[in-house]
């Protein structure tokens, strides 16, 4: 099931975040980001355990995704879809959902793409001297 984290799952997001950037701790203060209106973290769990998590930013017009990370043992059994539609089936039309992607990250970029999300751009040298490219997705009616 899609759950907002709550201060009882930060530990667990902490070790997963850990395992996507070295210095997740100490560069996300999710304690206090819980704490304002525009962040969220989706997290899909079953059985008692925390098996993925989505973290986001909303404004009116913007959804920026953070970051999406799915427990290594449980992925490709599309829990990283279910937590990306839920959410996307939560925001508001004409709403532009907006994230960051190092080149060469195939599957979060086929997961992107199949959820229509296009590369609008590319920035140079941004992970650890690797591109990234910015992917948009705009909220219509399709
Ligand atoms: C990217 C990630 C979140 C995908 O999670 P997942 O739960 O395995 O994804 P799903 O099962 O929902 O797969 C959805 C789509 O993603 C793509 N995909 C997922 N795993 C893939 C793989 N191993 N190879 C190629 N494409 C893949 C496919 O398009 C897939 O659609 P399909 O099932 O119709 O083929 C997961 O691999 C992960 O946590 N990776 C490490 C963290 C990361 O890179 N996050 C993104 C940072 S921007």
């Amino acid at each position: 099931m899609i759950a907002e984290a709550k201060i009882n799952d930060l530990n667990e997001i902490y070790k997963m975040g850990e395992k996507l950037h070295q210095n997740y701790r100490k560069t996300n203060k999710l304690e206090d980001l819980l704490n304002t209106n525009y962040f969220k973290i989706l997290i899909y769990k079953e059985n008692d355990i925390i098996k993925g998590f989505l973290s986001f930013s909303v404004t009116e017009d913007i959804i920026d995704i953070y970051d999406i990370y799915v427990k290594e043992e449980y992925r490709q059994s599309h829990i990283a879809s279910i937590l990306l539609d839920y959410m996307i089936s939560n925001s508001k039309i004409n709403q532009k959902i907006m994230l960051e992607v190092e080149e060469d990250n195939i599957k979060a970029i086929n997961l992107y793409q199949k959820f229509n999300f296009n590369i609008i751009n590319t920035r140079k040298k941004y992970y650890h001297g690797k591109d990234a490219y910015i992917m948009e997705r705009v909220n219509n009616s399709e």
